[in-house]
């Protein structure tokens, strides 16, 4: 049987022998201390520091997702908001004295997933002499409060239109300013009376931060429209269906070891009929099932699967893709008012089919092409398999008689089918109480290699809680700290967080990963107040949170070094860790002080051989109050320096800081 790596990690002690055989590191260590016992070192997790990605707060459709055009497909509807309906953010147009008719239809849709869409009968196209500009009969969106284009930035836009007329429909689109200024125009002419996909591209010739899509019918006639979609050609990595390039390169630039997805709430849904469902969310956008989103707005499903994969392998992340536990989230209905009754349970009958869904996206991310589920994936443009290693199953759920026998029946069936899984199961909402001790007693009497624990609380209490996990139990299952935060994004909360870390990362022989949540948040649009990046269509405003998470991520290491770093052993608001990355050789020195003071540490080198002279150091300091704002969304940042290393050195932690200090050793 394979071992753990705390099993691996025996007493706490290697040497370099064993560090070869171990992870096949070969001379990485110097070669001074070749056969000497090296101690106070033990083997980590390699995958400790990652993102978790949901759809709250505008994170994907309005925001991550670099769709352009807000209710694209007509599906917004009341249920989502009692004001919504398929025509919502869409103004019908009628320029140069033209009328028409416009109506929302179901009978003959493009998909059947895609129900609705906008029927158009443009009646008479106005030939007044006086009127300057083009006259028609059409629909303008402003995207989600205006779309941001660049001069000279290609735009490509894409619609499906039916011909119900005898004649084809000329169109214009255009893209214009809030005064009606046209900055890019396009011509499409429908071919066909079925379904039919037209694309134009749009260089707009001046940039506008509030520009709408405006499609005008410019000939007589009667249409079809669904699926109407403006994305700029630049985004992350020029994906098609892509995302937006500023936000996702600063997830990029964190260098995270694996991606959550698709929640949270978001993943077991407000009842059962809101589940998040994998296999809807594949394929080609326009046969994609949207819903509403379970934080009251809509989910298009356009960031899906495959584009959350496509992602994870761009930055080099592991997918952690979480599934429901058959079960809807406890406060189905609201019912967290009265205490969270509202769990509805997949019914068993429907069980084997919906353990069948968890099975088919093992195939889809990781079987052959000449598989049913590989061959979408291939169908889709990868062949190659997405090498899924982790699978969740449930979110925080309430854990009754029903979650129990629901997760037992979906955990055993992944366990036999695919044993190469690592299964993550859940443990409630909180960091201890019933739901907590429930879960891990379920999970450890199922041997499931990892939990997933959830905690959002004061600053204080990750000071005061630094040593929770070295007191866990290293013959059970590891931990996931999925979701957490401390409550607010000033420096106090974000140097908590990082006193934290330097512990998950010393107990990084049983706390297998960690991700700080919620990840994004748009301006205006923000349903959980503490975050890691706020947004708006233009700017981004990492928090200081966020510069503490990338400075752990970015920085990770796979051996911890216990007596490096020597600092006032009583005063727990310092903290600090050591850590070796075996790939490159580097040592990292973590050093976090969260008084209002500065406070001495000693570095100890002495159990590395060679070191280098000098480090990259990095630091992030403020006041406890400071925080990032979108008026000065530089306020706090981190300085990168190069100093001078020592075997044996003293450093001042500035007050209210993390330090990351990275040394080569070859
Ligand atoms: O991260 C926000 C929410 O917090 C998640 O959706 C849920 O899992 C938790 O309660």
């Amino acid at each position: 049987m394979k071992k753990s790596n705390r099993q691996l990690a025996g007493k706490n002690r290697y040497n370099l022998f064993n560090a070869i055989a171990l992870t096949g590191i070969g001379i990485l260590f110097s070669v001074t201390v070749i056969g000497q016992p090296v101690k106070d070192v033990k083997k980590i997790s390699s995958d400790l520091f990652g993102l978790f990605f949901e759809d709250i707060n505008y994170s994907a459709d309005g925001g991550l997702y670099a769709e352009l055009v807000q209710n694209r497909s007509f599906e917004y509807n009341p249920t989502e908001r009692s004001e919504w309906n398929p025509f919502s953010y869409w103004e019908y147009i009628s320029p140069g004295f033209s009328y028409g008719r416009v109506s929302v239809e179901t009978s003959a849709p493009l998909h059947p997933n895609n129900p609705h869409y906008l029927v158009l009968d443009v009646e008479h196209v106005g030939k007044e002499v006086k009127f300057v500009g083009n006259s028609g009969v059409g629909l303008k969106n402003s995207g989600f409060d205006g779309m941001v284009v660049k001069t000279n930035d290609q735009y490509n836009f894409s619609m499906f239109v039916r011909q119900l007329s005898k004649d084809p429909i000329s169109f214009t689109v255009s893209l214009q300013t809030p005064k009606g200024e046209v900055i890019a125009e396009s011509k499409i002419t429908t071919s066909s009376n079925d379904w039919n996909k037209y694309t134009s591209s749009l260089i707009p010739t001046q940039s506008c931060d509030t520009a709408s899509l405006v499609i005008l019918a410019t000939t007589e006639g009667k249409f079809a429209i669904d699926m109407a979609s403006l994305f700029p050609e630049k985004t992350f990595k020029n994906r098609p269906n892509g995302l937006r390039a500023d936000l996702a390169q600063l997830l990029s630039d964190m260098k995270p070891r694996f991606i959550r997805f698709p929640g949270g709430c978001l993943v077991h849904g407000d009842g059962l009929g809101n589940m998040y469902r994998w296999e809807n969310t594949i394929g080609p956008i326009e046969q994609r099932k949207e819903q509403r989103n379970i934080w009251g707005y809509h989910q298009t499903a356009g960031l899906g699967y495959f584009e959350y994969f496509q992602f994870c392998e761009d930055i080099g992340a592991k997918p952690l893709p979480v599934l429901p536990a058959a079960v809807s989230c406890q406060n189905s209905g609201g019912t967290w008012r009265i205490g969270g009754t509202g769990q509805k349970a997949v019914p068993i009958s429907e069980m084997q089919d919906y353990i069948q869904e968890v099975l088919d996206l093992i195939e889809w991310a990781n079987g052959p092409t000449t598989s049913t589920w590989g061959a979408k994936r291939a169908a889709a443009g990868h062949p190659d398999p997405f090498n899924l290693q982790y699978v969740g199953i449930g979110n925080e759920d309430k854990i009754t008689p029903e979650f129990e026998e629901r997760f037992a029946m979906i955990s055993k069936a992944v366990k036999e089918k695919h044993p190469e899984i690592t299964i993550v199961g859940t443990a409630g909402p909180f960091h201890s109480g019933e739901d907590f001790e429930k879960g891990w007693k379920i999970a450890n009497d199922l041997n499931i290699p990892v939990v997933d624990e959830h905690y959002y609380t004061d600053p204080k209490w990750f000071i005061s809680n630094q040593y929770r996990y070295d007191k866990y139990d290293r013959t059970k299952g590891e931990v996931y700290l999925g979701e957490y935060a401390s409550w607010g994004n000033k420096m106090r909360n974000a140097i908590s967080e990082a006193a934290y870390m330097t512990a998950l990362e010393r107990n990084g022989d049983v706390v297998r990963m960690a991700s700080y949540a919620p990840l994004l948040a748009k301006k205006n649009f923000t349903q959980w107040k503490t975050d890691m990046i706020f947004f708006d269509n233009v700017t981004t405003c990492p928090t200081p949170n966020y510069y503490v998470q990338k400075m752990f991520t970015a920085n990770q290491g796979d051996y911890y070094f216990d007596k490096v770093i020597t600092k006032d052993e009583k005063d727990n608001s310092l903290a600090s860790s050591c850590v070796q990355d075996s790939k490159t050789g580097d040592v990292i020195l973590k050093l976090v002080n969260y008084n209002e003071t500065t406070k001495p540490m000693k570095i100890n080198l002495g159990k590395f051989g060679k070191i280098a002279t000098e480090g990259e150091q990095t630091v992030l300091a403020g006041s406890p109050d400071a925080e990032n704002t979108f008026a000065n969304t530089k306020n706090i940042v981190p300085t990168s320096s190069v100093v001078k290393i020592k075997k044996s050195f003293d450093y001042s932690s500035p007050a209210m800081s993390l330090t990351v200090i990275r040394i080569k050793t070859k």
